[in-house]
């Protein structure tokens, strides 16, 4: 039983139901490892739900299903964005039920006053996109690293940039073992085939992920930055992906760039290397790389997939800035191709 009534024309949505409706196309948005989108959104007419979709689960690469989290995170800190961009405030529930894990959160909106900080980067929820391109040789200002540390604390995570030449050589080293480890390990080749057909399947297209490595030595033009988080748990977790989608969004806002990077908190050893020389009592989450660059576009699951008990006629497309990323299968969309560093981007 869910809370909606007679199904209805658009038109007839009252404004709290366009509000949950466009949170879950925000959601829709959110950055996922590999491009998964493991989310259900569950429309009411007071609240929405966020659920994990766990056949989209990377399983040997993310058996404990922390990166799933994470990017559930991302996902209702686009719910948050929305509904304070729509003037809402909101009563967020994390994890509400133990004996449903897979209930990341419910968020009701109600009166009040939305959301410091978060109408602004509604503009950015469209626009972003992980940077699959070069980064141009700028300097990213140690400015904007300490407001990018604020932005982490406000969602409860330490932002540890990699400063000294040390570092981004210890950072460098551990992500190209990570590499090698995976490169050798049949469960993770295993895995990345599977998730490999489960994009291909018709009508469901999503980006094909292309991982970054780190290829510089000197690693004087880069920038990275460690997201962490005190305790290391799913709620840990989600709040990671929360703060790792609002520093995305705010890095983005500026006219910055950002790629998120993983596979070195994916190996055991590396991630825990990391830590004692970067993030010391905090538990590293993931690794993000900030420069200058262009973008290009990710396409999404189709919302009818995703979304449940929406109004909204099948067909309607999240926004993107004009362009449509939810297409009907068929549809003319964004195309991969080569980067040219053994990965895909998307024109
Ligand atoms: C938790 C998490 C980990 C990610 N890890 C990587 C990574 O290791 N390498 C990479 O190139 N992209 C990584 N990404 C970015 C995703 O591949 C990207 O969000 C997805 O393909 C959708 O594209 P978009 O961000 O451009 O919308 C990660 C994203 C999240 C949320």
């Amino acid at each position: 039983m869910n809370g909606w009534t007679t199904p209805g024309p658009t038109a007839a949505l009252d404004e709290r139901m366009q509000a949950l409706e466009d949170a879950a196309d925000a959601a829709m948005l959110a950055p996922s490892v590999h491009g998964s989108q493991p989310w259900t959104l569950v429309l009411h007419r007071d609240r929405i739900e966020l659920r994990a979709d766990r056949s989209r689960q990377l399983r040997s690469l993310d058996a404990p299903g922390r990166e799933l989290t994470l990017s559930l995170g991302a996902a209702l800190l686009n719910i948050r964005v929305a509904l304070a961009a729509r003037g809402w405030a909101v009563d967020v529930a994390r994890f509400p039920e133990p004996a449903d894990p897979d209930r990341a959160a419910v968020v009701r909106p109600g009166p009040g006053a939305p959301e410091t900080g978060l109408p602004q980067l509604a503009g950015a929820v469209e626009e972003r996109r992980t940077n699959r391109r070069g980064f141009l040789d700028e300097e990213v200002p140690d400015e904007l690293l300490a407001h990018l540390g604020a932005v982490a604390a406000a969602e409860d995570a330490v932002l540890v940039p990699v400063l000294s030449d040390e570092h981004r050589r210890l950072v460098a080293r551990l992500t190209r073992e990570a590499d090698a480890l995976q490169a050798d390990d049949p469960t993770c080749i295993a895995d990345r085939a599977r998730w490999r057909a489960t994009h291909s399947a018709p009508g469901n297209r999503t980006s094909e992920p292309d991982r970054f490595t780190v290829d510089s030595e000197s690693g004087q033009d880069r920038t990275f930055v460690v997201l962490a988080t005190r305790a290391d748990d799913p709620l840990a977790w989600l709040r990671a992906g929360e703060a790792l989608e609002r520093v995305l969004l705010t890095v983005h806002r500026l006219g910055w760039r950002a790629s998120p990077m993983s596979q070195v908190i994916e190996v055991p050893t590396t991630r825990a290397a990391l830590r004692s020389a970067l993030s010391w009592e905090d538990h590293p989450q993931v690794l993000v790389r900030l420069g200058y660059a262009a973008g290009a576009i990710a396409p999404r699951r189709l919302r009818h997939d995703v979304v449940r008990n929406s109004l909204r006629p099948p067909g309607a497309a999240v926004r993107d800035g004009g362009r449509s990323l939810a297409r009907t299968p068929g549809g003319a969309g964004p195309r991969p191709v080569s980067d040219g560093r053994g990965g895909t981007t998307w024109t």
